[in-house]
C-alpha cells in the first residue's frame, strides 16, 4: 500500500514542483532534519520540566508496540504533498531506552534494527520485532499440578521519571478512550501452548512511591502472564504408572512365603520405582528451594517400598522359624492366633476340637497319628501284627473287629502276649514319635500362621496408607488454582472484555 502511495506522492510532487526535482519525502526529511536541527539526542519537549509522554503495548506474538509524540516531527502534510506516513530508520531519531529489566539473556535493548513510522502530527510509531526471553522464577513445588506468575517488566534505562512518563497504550472505543490494561492476543500470530495455558494477562503500570521521581526505578511499566501447567502429559506418563507400580506392592503380602518370591517382587517394584524417579528428575527443574509434589509422591512410594522389603525379611524370618530355633511363646501365640486373626477377618482352619474329624483336617501327621491310635484300639493286638503280612501274602484284608474274646487256654494266650510284647513296644514307640513329630510340625505351622497374620497385618496397614497418600498429592494438586483475579485483593479483572474508560 505504502509503496504505491508514495509512488504517486512522489508523481504528484513532481508535477507540482518539478522544477524543484526533489522528491516530497527526501525534501521532508532535510526540512526535518536539518533545517529544523533535529538532534537524536535531545528529549522531544519544549520545556526542560515537561516529560515525554511515552506508551506501550504487548501483543502475544512477540511484538512489543510503543508510541510517544516529538513535536520536532510535525509536518503540514499539504505542504510536502500529502505524506502522512514517514518511515524513518530508528536510529536516526529519540528513542525512549525502554528495555526488559528482567530479561534473560542479556540483550537488555529491544532491537533497534527496524524503522518508526511518523505522523505529520508528530506520532512516532514503534513496532520493534523482538523475542523476549524474560526470567521467571518458577516454583516447583506443585509440580505438575502449578501455576506460575511470570512477568515482563519494561522501564527506561536512560530516562528517570521527570524526563519519560511510561504509560499503557491508549485506545478508542466509540469515542471514548480506555487504556489497554492487558496483554493483547493476536488471534493469527498466537499458537496455543501444549504445556502451559494462559489464565491471566494484566498489564499495569507500577509506580514505586519510595523511589524518588528522579532516580531509575520509580516507575516500570510490567506485563504479567499467570499461566496454568496442562498437568495431562504429565498424569498419563508418569502419575498414573507410578501409581501402578506403588500399588503393586501390596501383592507382596498376598504372595505366600512359600512361594519364594517375595522379595523379588519387593525388590522388582522398587527398581522399576527407582527408573522412574530417575526419568523424572530429567524432566524437573533442578532447584533445591522446594520438593515437587510429583517427587513428593514418589518418595513417599519408594520410603514404603523400601519399609516393604524390611517387612517381608521379617515375615520370611518368622514363616520359617522352627520350634529348634525358637519358642512360641503363649503371648505371641494369642496375640497373633487368635486375637488378630479375628480382628482381620482373617479365615481360620478348624482348632483342634474334640472330635477326629477336625485332627485329620489339621495336618498330614496328625492325620497319621489319629489313625494310628484308631487302628491301635480297634485292632487285637495280633491282627496288628499280622495284619500287613498277610496283606502281602495276598490273603484278603480281613475286616477290623473288636476284641473278640479269647481262644484256647489261659496260658497258650500269656505266652503269646510275652512274645508279642517287644513288638507291642516297638509299635508304641513307633507312635510317640510320631506324636512327637507331629508336636513338632504342629509348632512350625503356627510360626507360619503368625507369619500369615503379620503379612496380612501389613497389607491392612500399607494399603490404606498408599491411597491416602495418594489421594492427599492428587487433592493437593486439585487445590492449588490460580486466583480468579490477577491481582489478590484487585477485584478489577484485567480484561479486554472489562474496560475501564478514561
Ligand atoms: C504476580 O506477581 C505480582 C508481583 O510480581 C503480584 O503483584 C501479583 O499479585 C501476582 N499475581 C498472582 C495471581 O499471584
Amino acid at each position: 500500500m505504502e509503496g504505491p502511495l508514495l509512488m504517486l506522492g512522489l508523481l504528484a510532487a513532481l508535477a507540482v514542483c518539478g522544477s524543484w526535482g526533489l522528491n516530497q519525502e527526501e525534501r521532508l526529511i532535510r526540512h526535518l532534519f536539518e533545517e529544523k536541527g533535529y538532534n537524536k539526542e535531545l528529549r522531544p519537549v519544549a520545556h526542560k520540566d515537561e516529560s515525554v509522554q511515552v506508551s506501550l503495548a504487548l501483543t502475544l506474538s512477540n511484538l512489543i508496540s510503543l508510541g510517544w509524540t516529538d513535536p520536532r516531527l510535525r509536518w503540514n502534510a499539504e505542504e510536502f504533498g500529502n505524506i502522512h506516513v514517514l518511515r524513518l530508520p530508528s536510529d536516526l531519531l529519540w528513542l525512549p531506552d525502554i528495555v526488559l529489566e528482567n530479561n534473560n539473556d542479556g540483550s537488555f535493548q529491544i532491537s533497534y534494527a527496524c524503522n518508526v513510522l511518523v505522523n505529520p502530527t508528530g506520532y512516532v510509531y514503534w513496532l520493534p520485532p523482538a523475542i523476549f526471553r524474560s526470567s521467571c522464577p518458577i516454583s516447583v513445588t506443585y509440580f505438575p499440578f502449578d501455576w506460575q506468575n511470570c512477568s515482563l517488566k519494561f522501564s527506561s534505562l536512560k530516562y528517570t521519571a521527570k524526563e519519560v512518563t511510561l504509560s499503557l497504550k491508549q485506545e478508542e472505543k466509540e469515542g471514548r478512550v480506555y487504556p489497554v490494561e492487558w496483554i493483547e492476543i493476536d488471534p493469527a500470530g498466537f499458537t496455543e501452548n501444549g504445556e502451559w495455558e494462559i489464565v491471566h494477562r494484566p498489564a499495569k503500570i507500577n509506580v514505586d512511591p519510595s523511589v524518588p521521581l528522579d532516580s531509575p526505578g520509580h516507575q516500570s511499566v510490567t506485563f504479567y502472564l499467570i499461566i496454568r501447567r496442562k498437568p495431562l502429559f504429565y498424569v498419563v506418563n508418569i502419575l498414573v504408572p507410578c501409581v501402578l507400580i506403588s500399588f503393586m506392592i501390596n501383592l507382596v503380602f498376598y504372595l505366600p512365603a512359600d512361594s519364594g518370591e517375595k522379595t523379588s517382587m519387593a525388590i522388582s517394584v522398587l527398581l522399576a520405582q527407582s527408573v522412574f524417579l530417575l526419568l523424572i528428575s530429567k524432566r524437573l527443574p533442578a532447584t533445591s528451594m522446594a520438593i515437587p509434589l510429583i517427587g513428593k509422591f514418589l518418595l513417599f512410594g519408594m520410603v514404603l517400598v523400601a519399609l516393604v522389603v524390611v517387612i517381608c525379611v521379617i515375615v520370611l524370618n518368622i514363616h520359617f522359624r522352627t520350634p529348634s530355633t525358637h519358642v512360641l511363646s503363649d503371648r505371641v501365640k494369642k496375640l497373633f492366633l487368635e486375637t488378630l486373626p479375628e480382628l482381620l477377618h482373617m479365615s481360620r482352619p478348624a482348632e483342634a476340637g474334640p472330635g477326629p474329624g477336625a485332627l485329620i483336617r489339621r495336618s498330614s501327621s496328625l492325620g497319621y497319628i489319629s489313625k494310628a491310635e484308631e487302628y491301635f484300639l480297634l485292632k487285637s493286638r495280633s491282627d496288628l501284627m499280622f495284619e500287613k503280612q498277610s496283606e502281602r501274602h495276598g490273603l484278603v484284608r480281613r475286616l477290623t473287629t473288636a476284641r473278640r474274646p479269647p481262644a484256647g487256654s489261659e496260658q497258650a494266650q500269656q505266652e503269646l502276649f510275652s512274645e508279642l510284647r517287644p513288638a507291642v513296644d516297638g509299635a508304641n514307640f513307633i507312635v510317640s514319635h510320631l506324636r512327637d513329630q507331629n508336636n513338632y510340625n504342629e509348632e512350625k505351622d503356627c510360626w507360619n500362621r503368625v507369619a500369615r497374620t503379620v503379612d496380612r497385618l501389613c497389607l491392612f496397614v500399607v494399603t490404606p496408607i498408599m491411597v491416602v497418600g495418594t489421594a492427599w498429592i492428587f487433592l493437593q494438586g486439585a487445590y492449588n488454582q490460580p486466583p480468579p483475579q490477577p491481582f489478590p485483593g484487585d477485584p478489577f479483572s484485567y480484561h479486554e472484555d472489562d474496560k475501564r474508560f478514561i
